[in-house]
């Protein structure tokens, strides 16, 4: 009876172990590109967030018919609040991962110059866009440098959150202290 019993324990704790597991696949695949080896779905913040979107505010103020993209926009709170204010300005966001993507499809629902599309980056066309945004880890910065490099159109601007763009010199470096709360301004 206790070897039943033993037996029993174990089978519901490999149950209990296997359905964590899973989950964790799960929300891994979902919550964040993963699979790419790539950034996490962390938004921009504070300082820096409120920053590059004066920034850009200020451009697009003084211009008419202009396209923003994202490149990885995670949860959709960059292009939001500009969208919302430029309502004559396109604004694109690129996200991968199920979630975020469906969460900013969410949120933008009421915006007829805000769309999200679920596609990689790294097959998009990104040679109409006037503004860039980026916030990704250092290996992906790496190859969406040159991409950025090779087909951004003369003139677009980039801003790179925290981890600056490879084989481009910035054209502006805004810190607040360290390096979780700088970026970096690029023309193209
Ligand atoms: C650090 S978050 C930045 C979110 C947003 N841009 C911001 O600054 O608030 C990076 C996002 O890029 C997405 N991502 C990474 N690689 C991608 C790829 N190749 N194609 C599309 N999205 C990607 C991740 O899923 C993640 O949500």
């Amino acid at each position: 009876m206790e070897i039943l019993y033993f037996i029993l324990s174990l089978l519901l704790s490999l149950i209990v172990v296997a359905i964590l597991i899973v989950s964790v696949v799960f929300i891994y695949f979902t919550v964040s590109a993963g699979f790419m080896r790539s950034s996490p779905s962390v938004p921009s913040c504070g300082r820096v967030k409120r920053a590059m979107l004066a920034d850009a505010a200020l451009y697009l103020s003084e211009k008419q018919n202009l396209l923003v993209m994202d490149l990885g926009s995670g949860w959709g709170s960059l292009l939001l609040p500009l969208a919302k204010e430029f309502p004559e300005h396109t604004f694109i966001g690129i996200e991968y991962a199920f979630i975020p993507y469906m969460v900013s499809c969410w949120r933008a629902r009421k915006l007829k110059n805000l769309q999200f599309k679920r596609e990689n980056f790294f097959e998009s066309d990104i040679s109409g866009t006037d503004i860039m945004f980026l916030f990704l880890l250092t290996s992906t910065m790496e190859k969406l440098s040159k991409k950025c490099i090779a087909e951004a159109k003369t003139g677009a601007i980039a801003y790179a959150n925290r981890f600056p763009m490879q084989g481009k010199k910035p054209e502006k470096k805004v810190s607040f202290g360290s390096d979780y709360e700088t970026y970096y301004i690029y023309k193209f």
